[in-house]
């Protein structure tokens, strides 16, 4: 596979593709560049009939992914907030929509953007370590790549209207037992953990798979696409607000100033 990718890795093992997000030192922060990075990736493995499944990880042991680059959010006005959220939105749903199983393997914090990203995936293995949540509220701004819709669906209404409102994370332990994730390991046994789920799904039937999969996913497709543009209407709308702007530029000039 192509190794011309600046802020992920990939790598493929026995029909296994790992996609890790490798940019550890913004704690896998996605940005641009990286959403287009994972747009390719996935056309790429949605194409490559050798592949059978794909896994998600990160690099270093303190983040899965700390959400989208905040730096890349001060200059949005409510137009190209629209398409940062419409942006995301596809790339996940590409994730959501791939043909082929898709576990994601979370190490330390999910949040945000990051947690969204999870949120796409078929399956959710956590480390002990992991913390995860939507702290959007407390950049006065709102989910925007997904979760209004994907985290209701998979905690129900009242655990998702805690997690996005209240902007509070939770532990790993905490997350298996609203269904967040579905299994937590100890951080050492992450990877292989991971692994095995992957091997036993690569001994099915790729048809079957892929069928069972889209089958499910279109349990609530119509209401589901409406609430995604409702998602982006609303996070656009946010950059039109003082506050939200004054909490961005708050968190990024403090960074600036370590
Ligand atoms: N966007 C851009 N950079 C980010 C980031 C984000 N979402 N999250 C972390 N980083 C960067 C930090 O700016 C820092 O970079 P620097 O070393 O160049 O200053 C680096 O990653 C390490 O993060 P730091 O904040 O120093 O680590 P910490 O252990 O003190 O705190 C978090 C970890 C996750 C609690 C904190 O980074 C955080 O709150 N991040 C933002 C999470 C968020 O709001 N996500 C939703 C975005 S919509």
């Amino acid at each position: 596979m192509s190794s011309s990718y600046k802020t992920i890795k990939l790598k493929n093992k026995q029909h296994i593709a790992w996609i890790i997000l490798d940019r550890a030192d913004k704690l896998n922060a996605i940005n641009s560049v990286m959403l287009q990075e994972l747009s390719n990736a996935l056309d790429m493995i949605e194409k490559d009939e050798n592949t059978r499944c794909v896994i998600f990880v990160s690099n270093g042991e303190k983040a899965f992914s700390a959400g989208a680059d905040l730096t890349e959010l001060c200059s949005l006005t409510p137009e190209t907030a629209a398409q940062f959220s419409i942006k995301g939105q596809q790339v996940f749903t590409k994730i959501e929509a791939c043909s082929k199983p898709v576990i994601a393997a979370i190490k330390g914090y999910a949040l945000g953007g990051g947690l969204e990203l999870a949120l796409a995936c078929d399956f959710r293995i956590a480390s002990d370590n992991a913390e995860l949540g939507c702290p959007e509220i407390k950049l006065g701004l709102v989910p925007a790549w997904g979760a209004t819709q994907r985290l209701p669906a998979v905690v129900g209404v009242s655990n998702a209207k805690q997690l996005i409102m209240t902007g509070d994370t939770i532990q790993a332990n905490e997350a298996l037992k609203i269904g967040l994730v579905d299994k937590v390991v100890p951080s050492n046994e992450l990877e292989a953990d991971v692994e095995g789920l992957a091997q036993k799904l690569v001994k099915h039937s790729p048809v079957a798979l892929k069928y069972a999969k889209l089958a499910v996913n279109s349990v609530a497709q119509s209401l589901f696409d409406c609430g995604l543009k409702k998602e982006t209407e609303d996070f656009a709308l946010l950059f039109s607000e003082k506050e939200t702007k004054e909490r961005i530029e708050a968190f990024v000039s403090q960074r600036n100033k370590k």
